[in-house]
Protein backbone atom coordinates (compact mmCIF):
# COMPACT_ATOMS: atom_id res chain seq x y z
CA UNK A 1 0.00 0.00 0.00
CA UNK A 2 1.51 3.36 -1.09
CA UNK A 3 1.58 6.68 1.27
CA UNK A 4 -1.10 9.30 0.24
CA UNK A 5 0.03 11.30 3.35
CA UNK A 6 3.13 12.31 5.15
CA UNK A 7 3.61 15.03 7.68
CA UNK A 8 6.99 15.83 9.62
CA UNK A 9 7.61 18.11 12.60
CA UNK A 10 10.78 19.06 14.28
CA UNK A 11 13.28 16.68 12.13
CA UNK A 12 16.13 18.30 10.94
CA UNK A 13 15.49 21.70 9.11
CA UNK A 14 11.58 20.93 8.83
CA UNK A 15 9.86 22.49 11.67
CA UNK A 16 6.38 21.59 10.07
CA UNK A 17 5.45 20.29 6.36
CA UNK A 18 2.79 18.05 4.92
CA UNK A 19 2.86 16.83 1.81
CA UNK A 20 0.37 14.13 -0.56
CA UNK A 21 2.85 12.37 -2.24
CA UNK A 22 2.10 10.16 -5.07
CA UNK A 23 1.05 6.37 -5.68
CA UNK A 24 3.93 5.68 -7.59
CA UNK A 25 6.91 7.65 -8.44
CA UNK A 26 7.95 10.68 -6.31
CA UNK A 27 10.92 12.50 -7.58
CA UNK A 28 12.37 15.57 -4.99
CA UNK A 29 14.71 18.21 -6.67
CA UNK A 30 16.32 20.50 -4.49
CA UNK A 31 19.85 22.35 -4.34
CA UNK A 32 22.42 20.86 -1.17
CA UNK A 33 21.21 21.64 2.02
CA UNK A 34 17.40 21.81 1.47
CA UNK A 35 15.94 19.06 3.22
CA UNK A 36 15.48 16.32 0.43
CA UNK A 37 17.30 13.28 2.35
CA UNK A 38 15.58 14.52 5.48
CA UNK A 39 12.49 14.11 3.78
CA UNK A 40 13.67 10.30 3.16
CA UNK A 41 14.77 9.84 6.42
CA UNK A 42 11.53 10.97 7.99
CA UNK A 43 9.63 8.10 6.09
CA UNK A 44 12.23 5.44 7.19
CA UNK A 45 11.95 6.77 10.84
CA UNK A 46 8.27 5.89 10.35
CA UNK A 47 8.27 2.53 8.84
CA UNK A 48 12.07 1.41 11.18
CA UNK A 49 11.11 3.39 13.95
CA UNK A 50 14.80 4.53 13.12
CA UNK A 51 17.44 6.94 11.23
CA UNK A 52 19.53 5.66 8.56
CA UNK A 53 21.65 8.81 9.04
CA UNK A 54 22.16 8.62 13.00
CA UNK A 55 22.16 6.01 16.01
CA UNK A 56 20.91 8.39 17.92
CA UNK A 57 17.52 9.34 16.63
CA UNK A 58 17.39 12.38 19.31
CA UNK A 59 20.24 13.45 17.01
CA UNK A 60 17.64 14.18 13.83
CA UNK A 61 15.19 16.02 16.43
CA UNK A 62 15.43 19.92 15.23
CA UNK A 63 17.88 22.18 17.14
CA UNK A 64 15.08 24.40 18.02
CA UNK A 65 12.23 21.57 19.06
CA UNK A 66 11.82 19.26 21.80
CA UNK A 67 10.23 16.49 19.75
CA UNK A 68 10.05 14.92 16.54
CA UNK A 69 6.74 13.70 14.63
CA UNK A 70 6.15 11.23 11.44
CA UNK A 71 2.83 11.13 10.44
CA UNK A 72 1.61 8.61 7.54
CA UNK A 73 -1.01 7.15 6.13
CA UNK A 74 -1.42 4.43 3.83
CA UNK A 75 -3.97 4.86 1.31
CA UNK A 76 -6.63 1.12 1.44
CA UNK A 77 -10.11 0.72 2.43
CA UNK A 78 -9.58 1.66 5.45
CA UNK A 79 -6.53 3.97 5.36
CA UNK A 80 -4.26 2.82 7.99
CA UNK A 81 -2.25 6.16 9.86
CA UNK A 82 1.03 5.35 11.43
CA UNK A 83 2.87 7.51 13.52
CA UNK A 84 6.12 7.56 15.37
CA UNK A 85 7.15 10.47 17.94
CA UNK A 86 10.65 10.95 19.52
CA UNK A 87 11.18 13.37 22.59
CA UNK A 88 14.50 14.51 23.02
CA UNK A 89 14.33 13.66 26.89
CA UNK A 90 12.55 10.23 26.49
CA UNK A 91 13.94 6.87 26.31
CA UNK A 92 11.35 5.49 24.21
CA UNK A 93 9.59 5.84 21.07
CA UNK A 94 6.03 6.33 20.93
CA UNK A 95 4.65 4.55 18.12
CA UNK A 96 1.17 4.31 16.32
CA UNK A 97 -0.11 1.97 13.91
CA UNK A 98 -4.13 2.49 13.28
CA UNK A 99 -4.51 4.65 16.03
CA UNK A 100 -3.40 2.15 18.26
CA UNK A 101 0.25 2.12 20.53
CA UNK A 102 1.72 -0.59 19.18
CA UNK A 103 5.20 -1.70 21.28
CA UNK A 104 7.46 -3.69 18.78
CA UNK A 105 9.06 -1.74 15.52
CA UNK A 106 8.43 -5.15 13.83
CA UNK A 107 4.89 -3.88 13.42
CA UNK A 108 5.95 -0.77 11.83
CA UNK A 109 8.30 -2.87 9.81
CA UNK A 110 5.59 -5.50 8.58
CA UNK A 111 2.93 -2.52 7.56
CA UNK A 112 5.29 -0.46 5.77
CA UNK A 113 7.98 -2.69 4.37
CA UNK A 114 10.92 -0.25 3.01
CA UNK A 115 13.91 -0.42 1.12
CA UNK A 116 16.42 1.94 1.09
CA UNK A 117 19.21 2.87 -1.44
CA UNK A 118 21.68 5.30 -0.70
CA UNK A 119 25.69 5.56 -0.11
CA UNK A 120 25.57 3.85 3.30
CA UNK A 121 23.84 0.75 0.78
CA UNK A 122 27.48 0.09 -0.64
CA UNK A 123 28.35 -1.36 2.77
CA UNK A 124 26.50 -4.55 1.37
CA UNK A 125 29.57 -5.14 -0.67
CA UNK A 126 32.37 -3.39 1.81
CA UNK A 127 30.93 -3.15 5.07
CA UNK A 128 30.87 -6.11 7.67
CA UNK A 129 28.53 -9.20 7.46
CA UNK A 130 26.18 -7.77 10.00
CA UNK A 131 24.73 -5.45 7.20
CA UNK A 132 24.63 -8.62 4.29
CA UNK A 133 22.80 -10.40 7.12
CA UNK A 134 20.29 -7.62 8.00
CA UNK A 135 19.33 -7.53 4.12
CA UNK A 136 18.78 -11.37 4.26
CA UNK A 137 16.61 -11.21 7.18
CA UNK A 138 14.49 -8.27 5.90
CA UNK A 139 13.93 -10.57 3.20
CA UNK A 140 13.32 -13.89 5.45
CA UNK A 141 11.14 -11.92 7.66
CA UNK A 142 8.85 -10.47 5.15
CA UNK A 143 7.93 -13.63 3.09
CA UNK A 144 8.65 -16.61 6.11
CA UNK A 145 6.52 -15.97 9.24
CA UNK A 146 7.73 -18.17 11.76
CA UNK A 147 11.04 -15.93 11.50
CA UNK A 148 10.64 -13.70 13.88
CA UNK A 149 9.62 -15.86 16.73
CA UNK A 150 12.21 -18.17 15.68
CA UNK A 151 14.96 -15.33 15.88
CA UNK A 152 13.70 -14.53 19.45
CA UNK A 153 13.87 -17.82 20.71
CA UNK A 154 17.23 -18.33 19.15
CA UNK A 155 18.49 -14.81 20.78
CA UNK A 156 16.95 -16.11 24.07
CA UNK A 157 19.05 -19.09 24.09
CA UNK A 158 22.19 -17.58 23.03
CA UNK A 159 21.59 -14.74 25.96
CA UNK A 160 21.36 -17.35 28.14
CA UNK A 161 24.23 -19.92 26.99
CA UNK A 162 26.59 -16.73 27.18
CA UNK A 163 25.63 -15.79 30.59
CA UNK A 164 26.57 -19.34 31.62
CA UNK A 165 29.89 -19.05 30.07
CA UNK A 166 30.80 -15.71 31.47
CA UNK A 167 30.09 -17.07 34.98
CA UNK A 168 32.16 -20.00 34.00
CA UNK A 169 29.36 -22.65 34.76
CA UNK A 170 30.05 -24.71 31.82
CA UNK A 171 29.09 -28.10 33.84
CA UNK A 172 25.30 -26.29 35.01
CA UNK A 173 22.93 -28.44 34.14
CA UNK A 174 20.95 -26.00 32.16
CA UNK A 175 23.64 -25.83 29.50
CA UNK A 176 23.31 -28.60 28.00
CA UNK A 177 19.01 -27.86 27.87
CA UNK A 178 20.51 -24.27 26.26
CA UNK A 179 22.41 -25.65 23.84
CA UNK A 180 20.05 -27.44 22.43
CA UNK A 181 17.34 -25.17 21.99
CA UNK A 182 19.89 -23.00 20.97
CA UNK A 183 20.66 -26.03 17.80
CA UNK A 184 17.20 -26.44 17.29
CA UNK A 185 15.79 -23.12 16.71
CA UNK A 186 19.19 -22.25 14.65
CA UNK A 187 19.27 -24.85 12.43
CA UNK A 188 15.56 -23.66 11.75
CA UNK A 189 16.88 -20.05 11.05
CA UNK A 190 19.24 -21.90 8.62
CA UNK A 191 16.24 -23.70 7.30
CA UNK A 192 14.40 -20.42 6.51
CA UNK A 193 17.48 -18.38 5.49
CA UNK A 194 18.00 -20.99 2.93
CA UNK A 195 14.80 -21.55 1.43
CA UNK A 196 14.44 -17.51 1.05
CA UNK A 197 18.01 -17.45 -0.80
CA UNK A 198 16.75 -20.25 -3.24
CA UNK A 199 14.10 -18.19 -4.27
CA UNK A 200 16.27 -14.85 -4.20
CA UNK A 201 18.95 -15.74 -6.31
CA UNK A 202 17.15 -16.70 -9.61
CA UNK A 203 15.08 -13.10 -9.28
CA UNK A 204 18.72 -11.21 -8.03
CA UNK A 205 20.23 -12.61 -11.30
CA UNK A 206 17.41 -11.69 -13.75
CA UNK A 207 17.76 -7.92 -12.23
CA UNK A 208 21.15 -7.69 -12.18
CA UNK A 209 21.31 -9.01 -15.88
CA UNK A 210 18.96 -5.96 -16.82
CA UNK A 211 21.41 -3.25 -15.40
CA UNK A 212 25.03 -4.74 -15.80
CA UNK A 213 26.52 -7.57 -17.20
CA UNK A 214 28.98 -9.89 -14.87
CA UNK A 215 28.22 -12.90 -15.24
CA UNK A 216 30.75 -13.78 -12.15
CA UNK A 217 28.96 -12.90 -9.66
CA UNK A 218 27.69 -14.51 -7.31
CA UNK A 219 26.10 -14.55 -4.05
CA UNK A 220 27.57 -17.16 -1.61
CA UNK A 221 25.42 -17.85 1.89
CA UNK A 222 27.91 -18.85 4.91
CA UNK A 223 25.49 -20.09 7.61
CA UNK A 224 27.84 -19.42 10.68
CA UNK A 225 29.55 -22.53 11.44
CA UNK A 226 31.59 -25.89 9.63
CA UNK A 227 28.87 -26.51 6.39
CA UNK A 228 29.77 -30.16 7.29
CA UNK A 229 29.41 -30.71 11.48
CA UNK A 230 26.37 -30.46 13.12
CA UNK A 231 25.32 -27.67 15.14
CA UNK A 232 24.34 -28.86 18.33
CA UNK A 233 27.77 -30.49 18.07
CA UNK A 234 30.03 -27.74 16.88
CA UNK A 235 28.65 -25.75 20.31
CA UNK A 236 29.02 -28.88 22.35
CA UNK A 237 32.84 -29.22 21.32
CA UNK A 238 33.54 -25.32 21.50
CA UNK A 239 32.58 -24.99 25.31
CA UNK A 240 36.02 -24.45 26.10
CA UNK A 241 37.13 -21.87 23.42
CA UNK A 242 33.53 -20.04 23.76
CA UNK A 243 34.42 -19.83 27.43
CA UNK A 244 37.71 -17.99 26.76
CA UNK A 245 36.22 -15.86 24.45
CA UNK A 246 33.47 -15.17 26.82
CA UNK A 247 30.29 -15.89 23.97
CA UNK A 248 29.54 -18.04 21.36
CA UNK A 249 31.48 -17.95 18.82
CA UNK A 250 29.71 -19.51 15.72
CA UNK A 251 25.90 -20.00 14.80
CA UNK A 252 22.95 -18.07 12.66
CA UNK A 253 24.85 -14.54 14.53
CA UNK A 254 27.80 -14.89 12.63
CA UNK A 255 25.74 -16.11 8.60
CA UNK A 256 27.30 -14.02 5.59
CA UNK A 257 26.09 -13.67 2.44
CA UNK A 258 29.42 -13.28 0.73
CA UNK A 259 29.54 -11.34 -2.59
CA UNK A 260 31.94 -11.94 -4.68
CA UNK A 261 33.06 -11.30 -8.46
CA UNK A 262 35.06 -15.02 -9.87
CA UNK A 263 37.58 -15.67 -6.94
CA UNK A 264 37.64 -12.41 -5.30
CA UNK A 265 35.28 -10.42 -3.26
CA UNK A 266 33.61 -8.00 -5.61
CA UNK A 267 34.14 -4.81 -3.97
CA UNK A 268 38.15 -5.47 -4.79
CA UNK A 269 37.79 -5.19 -8.68
CA UNK A 270 34.22 -3.38 -9.42
CA UNK A 271 34.23 0.58 -10.33
CA UNK A 272 32.03 2.56 -8.10
CA UNK A 273 28.99 2.85 -10.53
CA UNK A 274 29.38 -0.94 -10.54
CA UNK A 275 28.86 -1.66 -6.88
CA UNK A 276 25.56 1.01 -7.28
CA UNK A 277 23.98 -1.38 -10.09
CA UNK A 278 25.19 -4.37 -7.84
CA UNK A 279 23.86 -3.14 -4.73
CA UNK A 280 20.52 -1.43 -6.47
CA UNK A 281 20.07 -4.78 -8.20
CA UNK A 282 20.11 -6.36 -4.80
CA UNK A 283 17.61 -3.83 -3.49
CA UNK A 284 15.34 -4.11 -6.82
CA UNK A 285 15.65 -8.03 -6.23
CA UNK A 286 14.07 -8.07 -2.76
CA UNK A 287 11.21 -6.07 -3.56
CA UNK A 288 10.43 -8.37 -6.62
CA UNK A 289 10.49 -11.00 -4.71
CA UNK A 290 8.12 -9.84 -1.81
CA UNK A 291 5.61 -9.01 -4.41
CA UNK A 292 5.54 -12.35 -6.09
CA UNK A 293 5.57 -14.39 -2.79
CA UNK A 294 3.54 -12.19 -0.49
CA UNK A 295 1.43 -9.68 -3.27
CA UNK A 296 2.73 -6.80 -1.59
CA UNK A 297 5.04 -4.13 -2.56
CA UNK A 298 7.48 -2.14 -0.60
CA UNK A 299 8.23 1.18 -0.56
CA UNK A 300 11.99 2.89 -2.31
CA UNK A 301 13.64 5.06 -0.52
CA UNK A 302 16.07 6.47 -3.06
CA UNK A 303 18.96 9.15 -2.51
CA UNK A 304 20.04 10.62 -4.81
CA UNK A 305 19.61 7.97 -7.83
CA UNK A 306 21.76 9.68 -10.52
CA UNK A 307 24.45 9.71 -8.97
CA UNK A 308 26.74 7.49 -10.62
CA UNK A 309 25.40 5.95 -13.22
CA UNK A 310 24.72 6.82 -16.67
CA UNK A 311 21.96 8.05 -18.34
CA UNK A 312 20.85 4.48 -20.28
CA UNK A 313 21.17 3.00 -16.70
CA UNK A 314 19.67 5.55 -14.91
CA UNK A 315 16.72 4.56 -17.50
CA UNK A 316 16.82 0.66 -16.75
CA UNK A 317 16.79 1.72 -13.17
CA UNK A 318 13.87 3.82 -13.79
CA UNK A 319 12.29 1.04 -15.75
CA UNK A 320 12.32 -1.70 -12.98
CA UNK A 321 10.57 0.74 -10.48
CA UNK A 322 8.05 1.71 -13.27
CA UNK A 323 7.78 -1.99 -14.05
CA UNK A 324 7.20 -3.21 -10.54
CA UNK A 325 4.02 -0.93 -9.62
CA UNK A 326 5.90 0.18 -6.04
CA UNK A 327 5.70 3.75 -4.68
CA UNK A 328 9.06 5.41 -4.62
CA UNK A 329 10.75 8.31 -3.06
CA UNK A 330 13.61 9.42 -5.54
CA UNK A 331 15.60 13.15 -4.47
CA UNK A 332 18.67 14.36 -7.30
CA UNK A 333 20.03 17.87 -6.82
CA UNK A 334 19.84 18.26 -10.68
CA UNK A 335 16.10 18.57 -11.71
CA UNK A 336 17.31 17.48 -15.52
CA UNK A 337 18.39 14.54 -14.00
CA UNK A 338 15.30 12.46 -13.75
CA UNK A 339 13.18 14.39 -16.02
CA UNK A 340 13.33 12.30 -18.99
CA UNK A 341 13.46 9.21 -17.57
CA UNK A 342 9.68 7.95 -17.85
CA UNK A 343 7.81 6.22 -20.40
CA UNK A 344 4.66 8.76 -21.34
CA UNK A 345 2.01 7.46 -18.70
CA UNK A 346 4.23 6.48 -16.35
CA UNK A 347 2.64 8.45 -13.07
CA UNK A 348 5.89 10.81 -11.77
CA UNK A 349 5.17 13.30 -9.19
CA UNK A 350 7.86 15.87 -9.05
CA UNK A 351 8.53 18.17 -5.63
CA UNK A 352 11.16 21.25 -5.51
CA UNK A 353 12.42 21.23 -1.91
CA UNK A 354 13.77 24.82 -1.12
CA UNK A 355 14.34 26.02 2.10
CA UNK A 356 11.54 28.58 2.54
CA UNK A 357 9.02 26.64 1.28
CA UNK A 358 9.43 23.59 2.97
CA UNK A 359 10.65 24.60 6.66
CA UNK A 360 6.97 25.47 7.27
CA UNK A 361 3.90 24.47 5.17
CA UNK A 362 2.96 21.96 2.38
CA UNK A 363 5.10 21.27 -0.07
CA UNK A 364 2.83 21.12 -3.59
CA UNK A 365 3.94 18.62 -6.71
CA UNK A 366 5.17 20.81 -9.28
CA UNK A 367 4.16 20.78 -12.81
CA UNK A 368 5.76 19.22 -14.65
N1 LIG B 1 19.14 18.50 13.92
C1 LIG B 1 19.02 19.45 12.98
N2 LIG B 1 18.28 20.58 13.21
C2 LIG B 1 18.14 21.52 12.26
N3 LIG B 1 18.67 21.43 11.03
C3 LIG B 1 19.42 20.35 10.74
C4 LIG B 1 19.62 19.30 11.69
N4 LIG B 1 20.39 18.37 11.14
C5 LIG B 1 20.65 18.79 9.87
N5 LIG B 1 20.07 19.98 9.63
C6 LIG B 1 20.06 20.77 8.38
O1 LIG B 1 18.98 20.25 7.60
C7 LIG B 1 19.19 20.61 6.24
C8 LIG B 1 18.74 19.48 5.34
O2 LIG B 1 19.71 18.45 5.27
P1 LIG B 1 19.59 17.29 4.20
O3 LIG B 1 20.75 16.41 4.41
O4 LIG B 1 18.24 16.71 4.25
O5 LIG B 1 19.75 18.11 2.84
P2 LIG B 1 19.75 17.57 1.33
O6 LIG B 1 18.70 18.35 0.60
O7 LIG B 1 19.66 16.12 1.29
O8 LIG B 1 21.18 18.07 0.85
P3 LIG B 1 22.24 17.41 -0.19
O9 LIG B 1 21.75 17.74 -1.58
O10 LIG B 1 23.48 18.13 0.11
O11 LIG B 1 22.32 15.96 0.06
C9 LIG B 1 20.65 21.00 6.12
O12 LIG B 1 20.69 22.38 5.88
C10 LIG B 1 21.23 20.63 7.46
O13 LIG B 1 22.28 21.48 7.83
MG1 LIG C 1 21.01 14.66 0.70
Amino acid sequence: MPLDRLALQGLRNFSSLELSPGPRINVFVGENGTGKTSLLEGIHVLGMGRSFRTRQLRNAIAHDASELLVHGRLAGDPPVPMGVRRHREADELDMRLSGEKVGRVSDLVQTLPLQLINPDAFRLLEGSPSGRREFLDWGVFHVKHDFLDTWKRYRRALKHRNALLRHGRMQDASMASWERELAHWGNRMDELRRAWLDAFLPVFHETLDGLIKLPDLELRYARGWDRKRDFAQVLEQARDTDQQMGFTQQGPQRADLAIRLGRRPAIETLSRGQQKLVVSALKLAQGRLLERLTGLSCVYLIDDLPAELDEGRRRIFCEWLVHMRCQAFITSVDPGALMEQWDPGTPVSMFHVKHVEVGQGQLLPMDR
